[in-house]
């Protein structure tokens, strides 16, 4: 595990668009595997920046995303793929883009599809990731146990109550989500994962105690073998 503490959240962003230059460049058929929340927003501005400067063609990459609400449309302004199209995908050239649906009539067809479709693109090359302030990624979270494969998840509290603030007064938040599973988190070739601000600062200590806590899910990303935290110093506890 290769962990980086930058000065700031730009810094950070930087760190980890170098990491997609680099990425691209070996090899510009790459499988990107995408985030959402607040925490890639500045990542995603820094890499339309370079594909709008010329510095990044993304023509012959292609990207899955972890997770979705569910049941959520693609046309809410709250669903994960509204939010990509807002802050990614309509602003650079990705070749193809795909994120669970949130409007599927059957969610375990859902899963059992979006599994296929990433195992079809030959499993993820360079996966982002944030964390919740439960330790989850993605939508997986705390439990004794982990699903492989993407699956229909019940939010805890915790998580319901950390995105509420993007959803109105009158609107109903959803109360489940469909996840890629720890499987294909884990294929991954290699793993960056991002974690900004003073509010991740008790999760960040315990995910470098140096021990495998199974109720942090992050935890098991210390056992991948080509992982990069990239962490800003509110988030290392400076
Ligand atoms: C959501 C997403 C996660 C993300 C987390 C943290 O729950 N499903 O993938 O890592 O939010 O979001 P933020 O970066 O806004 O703290």
């Amino acid at each position: 595990m290769k962990k980086i503490v930058c000065e700031s959240y730009k810094d950070m962003c930087r760190v980890a668009a170098d990491i997609y230059t680099g990425q691209l460049k070996e090899k510009p058929n790459s499988v990107l595997g995408l985030a959402t929340g607040s925490t890639p927003i500045g990542l995603y501005k820094e890499l339309i920046r370079r594909y709008e400067a010329g510095e990044l063609d993304f023509s012959n990459a292609q990207s899955f995303n972890l997770d979705e609400y569910y049941p959520i449309d693609s046309t809410h302004h709250q669903s994960y793929a509204y939010f990509m199209n807002e802050q990614l995908f309509d602003k650079i050239n990705l070749s193809k883009t795909q994120i669970p649906s949130g409007a599927a009539t059957d969610p375990m067809a859902e899963c059992a599809r979006y599994d296929e479709e990433i195992c079809k693109a030959g499993g993820i090359d360079l996966m982002l990731l944030g964390i919740g302030h439960n330790g989850h990624i993605g939508f997986n979270e705390p439990a004794t146990s982990y699903h492989v494969g993407a699956h229909l998840v019940s939010l805890t509290e915790s998580s319901i109550n950390a995105n509420s603030r993007f959803f109105g007064a009158d609107e109903k938040q959803p109360t489940e989500a469909l996840t890629m599973g720890i499987g294909h988190i884990f294929s991954a070739k290699k793993i960056i994962l991002l974690i900004s601000g003073a509010a991740k600062a008790e999760i960040t200590r315990k995910l470098f105690e140096g021990m495998i806590h199974t109720d942090v899910p992050a935890c098991l990303l210390l056992l991948h073998p080509n992982l990069t935290i990239i962490v800003d110093k509110e988030a290392n506890g400076e």
